[in-house]
């Protein structure tokens, strides 16, 4: 029998209640919405109350993927977590999750790899399913970084909101020409002090709070995004024109929509969450995915486009047919 191919069958998302808009921010922090709006597209984010935490907002999302899926948690037998804000240092993010879905078989892991995370989540996943490790993965991105903001930085504090998103990966033997067809996740930690979270439960004493050169991850992920998408549709003999949609993380407009017009496509062929979400590290491709696959715009047999770069710094990229 030839290797399992990894099918995406489900995606579910969570935002939290609480929405907060440019001008409500404006009212607690020197900035407008103008500035906001002009600089990265964004015009609301959602706020995580004290119950929402990463586990909680997991947890909603999988549920969702689950029933999207159509499968019952018990068959379910990898649960793979990206988060910067885990609930705790351990158990992992993960592990809270499968308890709370009343799973008790299989393996469930947390990966810290920043606004990548769903991106290496989804690649590690692949993996292990194609090696035979697991058939059934949960793969989420969950992330409050409400908590980690510094809310005096208004350089930072205006571009993040909270949320989850989850998929549902599974082996599939069938000869459909569908799943992920490719995944290609890098890192250069020369650019660690770029993009970073100031403290960590490891060092006592220190507040956690996100600090970034705006202007330096600017710099740098148009490159590095655009590499790693060349390097995709190179790699399986594709062109720009047979992708569907791009998929993009969600972390500023001005990134989205130049990767857009690199990539030659129509601006209704990016899917675009930023503007309601903010920047949901973790979360926002799966919540983007959420949004086009619910709406009706993502269909069986397109080919989808994913990319994210992050605090590392770390990048990648995925095609996937649905
Ligand atoms: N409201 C109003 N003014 C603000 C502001 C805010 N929220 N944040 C910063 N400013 C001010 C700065 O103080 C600065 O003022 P000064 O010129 O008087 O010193 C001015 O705006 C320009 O700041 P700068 O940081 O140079 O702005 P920018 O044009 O680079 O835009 C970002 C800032 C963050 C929007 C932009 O750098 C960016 O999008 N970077 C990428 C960030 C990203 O995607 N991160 C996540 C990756 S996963």
């Amino acid at each position: 029998m030839s290797n399992p191919a990894t099918t995406l069958d489900g995606i579910g998302g969570y935002l939290p209640e609480r929405i907060v808009s440019n001008q409500e921010l404006a009212t607690r922090v020197d900035t407008s919405d103008e500035w906001i709006r002009e600089r990265t597209g964004i015009t609301q984010r959602h706020i995580a109350a004290p119950h929402e935490t990463a586990a909680f907002m997991g947890e909603q999302a999988a549920r969702r993927a689950l029933d999207a899926a159509g499968i019952e948690a018990g068959s379910v037998d990898a649960i793979i977590v990206a988060t910067s804000t885990p609930d705790q240092g351990f158990p992992a993010t993960a592990v809270t999750i499968q308890s709370a879905l009343g799973i008790t078989a299989g393996f469930a892991f947390d990966i810290s790899a920043a606004c990548s995370g769903f991106v290496y989540a989804a690649s590690i996943a692949d993996a292990m399913i194609r090696a035979g490790q697991c058939r059934t993965a949960l793969v989420i991105g969950t992330e409050v970084y409400s908590r980690i903001l510094n809310w005096q930085d208004r350089g930072t504090c205006v571009l993040f909101g909270d949320g989850a998103g989850a998929a549902v990966l599974r082996a599939n033997t069938a000869d459909a020409p569908r799943g992920i067809i490719s995944t290609h996740i890098h890192a250069d930690g020369r650019f660690g002090d770029i993009l970073y979270i100031d403290g960590a439960t490891g060092q006592t004493g220190k507040p956690q709070h996100l600090v970034m050169n705006g202007r330096e991850v600017f710099r740098h992920a148009v490159p590095k995004l655009a590499g790693a998408v060349d390097e995709a549709l190179k790699a399986n003999g594709l062109g720009h024109a047979d992708i569907d949609w791009l998929v993009p993380h969600q972390a500023n407009r001005r990134i989205i929509d130049a990767m857009g017009k690199r990539l030659n496509l129509q601006p209704e062929q990016v899917v675009v969450t930023v503007d309601r979400h903010a920047n949901t590290s973790a979360a926002s491709i799966p919540l983007a995915l959420d949004d086009a696959m619910r709406d009706g715009r993502i269909k069986p047999g397109h080919l989808i486009l994913i990319e994210a770069l992050g605090g590392g710094l770390t990048w990648g990229s995925a095609l996937i047919r649905m």
